[in-house]
């Protein structure tokens, strides 16, 4: 799936993101292949993409604060500007040594997010480096991990449900210190004796529409109107059997009312 292409090819970190908070914290390294983030008790760090994107094939490498990472958030998300935002978001909820990670996504359309689901992952996402892509084209939005589906929200837009499809989005990335609720709800505090808190990045591709002055420059390559073929809808299903721990969709008690539009189709 990662199909490398002229304007990104070596993820060339330098040319593609800024660092936007944190000072010195983000810091782009080896001729600009490696990005870090670093989080301590007085600041965490993030960055931003320069580009702005209407649609695409997105892959990023992450690897995640080892050892006890409790209280740390690591987020890497795509999300336009404004009220009625629409954004689509890895979350990496950190654990003590040897507990999981958490993997929250969410999707917000139109300012309206609401649409949590959680996994577990099948690896430790801090030994080495994981592919998270995010395919987002005007059928469907896809998330990746290591190419393999684990969520997919379709454009209902026929049935009323609004989708991320007029906004150009930037991607994002940040760590910091959630420890008031990311660990055990809570329960497990930062330990700031471990400071600081590290995630690198290398490997970014983006496949995608470029937008600038309301104009798209598009590379592509089959993703635009790539779909779930039944091998991936089967990978999917695997993963949401043994390794989802949320869905707001199966979530009743929240939903006194009904569940939301897009879970009963
Ligand atoms: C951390 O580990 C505990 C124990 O396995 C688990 O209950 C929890 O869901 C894990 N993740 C987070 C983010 O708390």
């Amino acid at each position: 799936m990662v199909v490398s292409s002229i304007t990104t090819a070596g993820g060339i970190f330098r040319q593609e993101f800024d660092i936007s908070w944190g000072d010195d914290r983000g810091k782009i390294l080896n001729d600009g292949k490696l990005l870090t983030l670093s989080l301590d008790k007085t600041s965490g760090s993030g960055f931003q993409s320069k580009n702005e994107y209407l649609f695409g094939m997105i892959d990023m490498q992450l690897k995640l604060v080892p050892g006890n990472s409790a209280g740390t958030v690591t987020t890497y998300y795509l999300s336009s500007q404004g009220p009625t935002h629409d954004e689509i978001d890895f979350e990496f909820l950190g654990n003590l040594s040897g507990d999981p990670y958490t993997l929250h996504t969410n999707v917000f359309s139109q300012g309206k997010g609401n649409r949590e689901q959680q996994f577990k992952l099948w690896f430790d996402p801090t030994n080495n480096y994981h592919t998270y892509s995010l395919l987002w084209n005007p059928q469907h939005i896809i998330f990746y991990v290591d190419a393999t589906p684990i969520r997919q929200f379709r454009n209902n837009e026929k049935n009323g449900v609004p989708y991320p499809n007029k906004q150009p989005m930037k991607i994002y990335s940040s760590i910091w210190d959630a420890e008031d609720w990311a660990t055990r709800g809570g329960i497990v505090k930062t330990d700031w004796t471990n400071a600081p808190f590290i995630a690198s990045y290398r490997n970014f591709n983006a496949d995608a529409c470029v937008r600038s002055s309301g104009v798209s420059k598009c590379n592509t390559t089959g993703w635009l109107t790539q779909q779930l073929d039944s091998a991936n809808q089967k990978r999917m299903k695997w993963v949401q059997k043994n390794f989802m721990i949320y869905n707001y969709c199966t979530d009743f008690k929240r939903f006194p009312q009904g569940l939301p539009t897009e879970c009963t189709i």
